[in-house]
């Protein structure tokens, strides 16, 4: 499978093309309601891939008892038509009884589940989202053995998921490459994320102090400021200046382990996660020593 192919390219030359590429599936998992966020994974896989796969299930055990399942934007319609154009070559929109998953919170339900260290899913989002990395982990695992990928694509925005994804088939030896893409913005910097769908013209104006709070912090840590307290110190304040936000945490950690740490040292993933009324942001950014 790893063997070159040297082909005549249509000028008459030489090219080597892979046999990787002439075979190799890159499956994009999402819950749909597709933005230019997954847009970007799409094209990623799209370039990468002989064979482009998208998975949109909105899966119900990622989501807690008092979270937006019944509530979560589907779109599959126009998903499709987004999918088509971007050349991808089959979705897979399965119904959670095909996925052969619960309606509820994963915890105490009946069915095998992945359980990720707890180390990485016990901090971050995963204090307040009970089960939901358990459910994620085990969702993205039965979509790997179900599709069978060379190649799986997942964004930074949701470091945490992109982290523990890594480490469950690290550990589980699960023979597919996860390829981490970079978080897709608008102009003044509001991470694309499904949810910012419930949000007013006023909301989504006022949630950029999420982005901006985060590269003060960078700016910061440029210029020599490598302290986590100071550092989220700083988000803080910035943070504090909407006050429509509500914080649930700021913390800076080790990005590969997700152990916090109290001073940077070479690389620091700093991740913050708000609300604006019932509704859930997060954002993050990476702070490396150049
Ligand atoms: P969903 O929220 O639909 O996101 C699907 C993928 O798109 C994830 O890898 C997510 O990190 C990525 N993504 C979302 N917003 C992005 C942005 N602004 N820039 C770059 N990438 C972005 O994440 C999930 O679905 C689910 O948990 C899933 C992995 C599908 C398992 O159910």
């Amino acid at each position: 499978r790893l063997a070159t192919n040297f082909l005549h390219s249509e000028e008459g030359q030489l090219a080597e093309v892979s046999t990787w590429f002439q075979t190799a599936i890159g499956l994009v998992p999402t819950m749909g309601a597709l933005h230019e966020g997954h847009v970007s994974l799409i094209r990623k896989a799209r370039q990468e891939n002989r064979t482009v796969i998208v998975s949109i299930f909105v899966n119900p055990l990622q989501f807690g008892p008092n979270e937006d399942y019944q509530r979560y934007p589907r779109t599959l319609e126009q998903d499709a038509q987004i999918c088509e154009e971007l050349g991808v070559n089959a979705i897979f929109a399965p119904t959670p009884e095909e996925m052969g998953v619960p309606l509820k919170n994963i915890k105490g339900s009946k069915v095998t589940q992945v359980t990720p260290p707890s180390a990485m899913i016990s901090g971050l989002c995963g204090r307040s989202r009970l089960g939901h990395f358990h459910g994620v982990a085990t969702i993205v695992t039965k979509l790997f053995n179900l599709v069978s990928p060379d190649r799986a694509y997942f964004g930074e925005k949701d470091f945490q998921q992109l982290a523990t994804i890594q480490k469950v088939v690290a550990d589980l030896h699960l023979p597919v490459e996860i390829v981490p893409c970079p978080t897709v913005r608008l102009a003044n910097g509001l991470a694309l994320s499904s949810r910012n769908q419930y949000l007013n013209a006023s909301e989504k104006e006022q949630a950029t102090v999420i982005y901006r709070s985060l590269q003060k912090a960078k700016n910061a840590f440029c210029a020599g400021e490598k302290n986590s307290s100071r550092l989220i110190a700083l988000v803080q304040q910035e943070l504090a200046k909407v006050s429509i936000l509500s914080v649930e945490y700021i913390e800076l950690v080790e990005p590969t382990t997700l152990m916090p740490i109290e001073k940077v040292k070479e690389k620091g993933m700093l991740a913050i996660a708000t609300r604006i009324g019932s509704t859930r942001l997060i954002d993050n950014v990476i702070l490396r020593d150049r």
